[in-house]
């Protein structure tokens, strides 16, 4: 099978770079990068590359090589499908918020309606690929449904389908590298003519060694899981820097001394203030509706664990700042920098500053947020409430916020800043400026660990970092 035409259902984090770089690597494939949100699409077809909607690392260059050539941005569905050979489905899997599993199983009505869009829309032979991260036997679900369009097809047009499961590991921030030079690449499925149409794709720039053929359950199971093990990784680590601050001892020398271990390995094992992300937590609490569906309840409750100890680490860095600034924030300012669940990327989902800031509010601080990529909208947005001018505090003790376009505009007059995404430029901070800006006594708590205690003058400002059993 000789791939000519892609189309992409999802212009979303995943199908934006993903679909680029296969575009960039194959000039030989046209791709089409599909979505229903029409505002996306204008987005990703913006003249100024500064204007697409994600920001991510080296994206604009590629979309500036590719984009009007042999990748296309659009909402024609119906057209584009109907000439594609492969169709790739990279739609949002939110977990469930009503309903059989809310609160845990993933939302599959996405994928669903984009299984049936290619059942109606598809001509010939389809290679449907599942790239989303779907619950484990989500393939059976999408082959019935294509199974049922062929049985209800015209008899000119006799659709058929293969499904292969091949989902993504690239992490937000780094998405184009790893994207280019993944670990692996990982294809479940069932067909050996499909699996091998699409390694072939994978193979203009990745090893074959690095493409890995499994089952389709094993594949959709092992994308889970990998998400799962890394998420336990940071729960683990996290949660001992809660007892290397109560016992002297530190974070980073504990990381360094168990990440020397060759089986442990070094990488993710910085404490801070809590996993965000859109993926994490939806898919253990996926993982963990799958054990109890599978009646192995001690499983889910492993699983589940990992997720609690996350809220209770985020809740723990909120409540020790309320603590050391004598138990109330009534009219208190925070200058929180950093809305972003991580540097190197504009999406905020389930980020750490998220729950932390909105404890601060409830305690009627007044908080000056500053990201140098997140907008006020989707502070706005995340907060569920408007940003105001401090100044505009009708009741004393309600909690308020404003967005601040300067790091140093939000330091004027704070009683403290609290680092929540570790942006290069909070590095470069000189605090003992700053500290003439704050108010006295003042805080900083850095729950990144990317200030150098050396360079905070501790007779100026009083400073936390996460895991330092000396604060
Ligand atoms: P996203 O919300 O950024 O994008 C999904 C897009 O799909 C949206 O733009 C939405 O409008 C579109 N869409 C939904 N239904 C559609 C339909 N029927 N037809 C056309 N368009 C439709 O989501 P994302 O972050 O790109 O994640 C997509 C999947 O990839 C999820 O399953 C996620 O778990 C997985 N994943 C995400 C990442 C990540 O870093 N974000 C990494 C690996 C895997
Ligand atoms: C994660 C995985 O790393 C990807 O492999 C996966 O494809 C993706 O989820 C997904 O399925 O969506 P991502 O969420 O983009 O990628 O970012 P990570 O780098 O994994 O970070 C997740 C969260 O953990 C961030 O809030 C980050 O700050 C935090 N983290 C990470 C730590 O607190 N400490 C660490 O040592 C590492």
């Amino acid at each position: 099978m000789k791939i000519k035409n892609i189309c992409c259902i999802g212009a979303g984090y995943v199908g934006g770079p993903t679909m680029a770089v296969i575009a960039d690597k194959c000039p030989h494939i046209q791709i089409d990068v599909l979505d229903i949100n029409e505002n996306r699409i204008a987005s990703w077809n913006n003249p100024d590359l500064g204007e697409l909607p994600i920001f991510e690392p080296g994206l604009s260059k590629i979309i500036g090589r590719c984009r009007g050539k042999n990748l296309h941005f659009s909402n024609l569905l119906k057209e584009k499908i109907s000439k594609a050979d492969m169709v790739f489905i990279s739609v949002n899997t939110p977990t469930k918020k009503r309903g059989l599993g809310a609160g845990k199983a993933s939302d599959l009505k996405w994928v669903e309606a984009s299984a049936r869009q290619v059942a109606n829309y598809s001509r010939g032979h389809t290679i449907v690929v599942e790239k989303s991260t779907l619950p484990v036997r989500t393939a059976e679900a999408i082959k019935i449904i294509l199974q049922a369009a062929k049985e209800t097809n015209s008899k000119e047009n006799q659709s058929t389908f293969d499904v292969l499961s091949n989902p993504e590991f690239l992490s937000e921030g780094t998405a184009i590298n790893d994207l280019l030079h993944p670990d692996r690449v990982l294809i479940g499925g069932e067909n050996h003519k499909a699996i091998d149409a699409l390694a072939e794709i994978y193979k203009n720039w990745v090893p074959e060694n690095k493409i890995l053929k499994t089952n389709i359950w094993s594949s959709e199971l092992a994308k889970l899981t990998s998400n799962a093990f890394l998420a336990q990784r940071v729960s683990s680590i996290n949660s001992i820097s809660a007892l290397c601050e109560a016992t002297g001892a530190d974070i980073r020398e504990v990381s360094r001394a168990i990440g020397a271990d060759s089986r442990i390995g070094s990488k993710f094992l910085e404490s801070g203030p809590g996993f965000g992300g859109s993926c994490f937590k939806k898919d253990i609490l996926n993982l963990v509706y799958l054990a109890e569906y599978f009646g192995l309840p001690e499983v889910a409750t492993f699983w589940n664990e990992v997720v609690k100890i996350n809220n209770w680490h985020q809740h723990r860095i909120s409540k020790l700042i309320i603590k050391k600034l004598f138990g109330t924030l009534s009219g208190k300012k925070i200058a929180v920098l950093g809305f972003a669940f991580k540097k190197d990327t504009n999406d905020t989902r389930e980020s750490a500053a998220i729950q932390i800031c909105k404890d601060l509010l409830d305690e009627g601080s007044q908080l000056i947020i500053h990201d140098p990529k997140v907008s006020p909208e989707q502070i706005s947005n995340d907060l569920g409430l408007n940003q105001n001018s401090l100044d505009s505090i009708k009741y004393p003790g309600e909690g308020n916020w404003c967005f601040a376009d300067e790091v140093e505009d939000a330091l004027i007059d704070a009683d403290a800043a609290l680092i929540v995404t570790e942006w290069p430029e909070y590095t470069k901070i000189n605090w003992n400026n700053a500290s003439r800006k704050m108010r006295k006594p003042a805080w900083v708590f850095d729950s990144r660990s990317i200030i150098d205690p050396k360079d905070i003058d501790k007779e100026e400002i009083n400073f936390w970092r996460v895991g330092d059993g000396l604060n």
